[in-house]
């Protein structure tokens, strides 16, 4: 692993916190090696999850900003297998201060339990098909934390019988509501940050290859993803004057919750693995490091980009 350095002054940690993270990192290395030799996913285990939840903890208490990322908020963050989730993991490993959303009650419970093993993050609530629930949300920031310095949109939603019926079959209703959740409140979303962000900031969101290529079982959804690519684009350049930065991620196939639900998923997942150039399938971990760039200030004179995280499968 690479040192771990304190962004502020480049200067290796104080000495106390060295040995504590060394510790830390010396934990996970042995987990890792285990799983490994069982040839099993580590990050599919807890004793992985808790042991990365006590660094980025440990990090955090000690104040260390490994690549600066201040105050921001995280939209979907329903369980631990979720892209979201990896994110918040990686910005809070880099000294961010964090604010999770969940939609409605059923997500409650879970999305407090994230915010506990997630340095105590706020836990607010916040359906993006509700411009009241957004700007309620926004408005609580400013009051506690007085503004924000990246927001992260890891939302999307289709109904299972259209994303079952492909693009000839999918209803008027159905296509309204993924397109409304998956790409227009981005921009509801954007409306109620950019205030809040007034030395600039960076606005982060999801997107799949399908909105550029044909993958069969996403039919519906592809349609959904390319809006929201140039819903990044319009942001981009409505908000860059104002320093704000607008960027979608690209992951490769991840089996989450909502991932299971896409019509042949694992065909997908075995796709990744027979040809893209690295031969293998992206990790959480992997799309919680790149995000964790694309919101600090290492990546300042990046905005409407596309950038894939998928071991190369869109040049396939
Ligand atoms: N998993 C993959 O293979 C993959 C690949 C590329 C891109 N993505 C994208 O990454 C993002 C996160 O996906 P994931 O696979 O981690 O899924 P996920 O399990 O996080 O599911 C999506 C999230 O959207 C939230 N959501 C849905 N409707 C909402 C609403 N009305 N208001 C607020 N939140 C709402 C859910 O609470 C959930 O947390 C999505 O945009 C997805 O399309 C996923």
């Amino acid at each position: 692993m690479t040192p771990i350095l304190d962004a502020a002054d480049n200067q290796p940690l104080v000495p106390d916190l060295a040995a504590e993270v060394a510790g830390l990192v010396a934990d996970i290395d042995e987990i890792v090696a285990y799983y490994q030799a069982q040839g099993q996913d580590p990050s599919d285990n807890w004793d992985f999850e808790a042991a990365l939840n006590a660094l980025g903890a440990a990090l955090y208490a000690n104040n260390v900003d490994e690549i600066g990322l201040p105050d921001g908020r995280i939209f979907g963050i329903r369980s631990h297998r979720t892209i979201g989730y990896a994110i918040a993991q990686a910005a809070l490993e880099n000294g961010a201060q964090l604010c999770l959303s969940y939609r409605g009650e059923r997500e409650r419970e879970r999305a407090e339990e994230a915010g506990s093993e997630l340095g105590g993050a706020l836990v607010l609530p916040c359906d993006v098909t509700k411009d009241e629930e957004i700007e309620a949300l926004f408005q609580t920031l400013q009051k506690e934390w007085g503004g924000v310095d990246f927001v992260v949109h890891s939302v999307a939603f289709a109904p299972g019988e259209d994303m079952q019926a492909g693009m000839v079959g999918t209803s008027r209703e159905g296509f309204k509501l993924m397109n409304d959740i998956s790409a227009y409140s981005l921009a509801a979303v954007s409306r109620y940050a950019a205030p809040l962000m007034p030395k600039g900031g960076s606005i982060l969101t999801l997107t799949y290859v399908a909105s550029q290529r044909i993958v069969p079982s996403y039919g519906p959804m592809g349609v959904a993803k390319a809006a929201l690519e140039c819903v990044v684009r319009y942001l981009a350049s409505e908000l860059g004057p104002q320093g704000i930065r607008v960027n979608a991620l690209s992951p490769g196939p991840i089996s989450t919750p909502a991932a299971r639900g896409i019509p042949q998923f694992t065909s997908l997942l075995r796709g990744v693995e027979a040809c893209s150039p690295m031969h293998r399938n992206v990790e959480l971990r992997e799309v919680g490091n790149a995000a964790a760039f694309m919101l600090s200030d290492w990546a300042s004179a990046i905005t409407a980009e596309i950038l894939h995280v998928d071991c190369g499968m869109h040049v396939s």
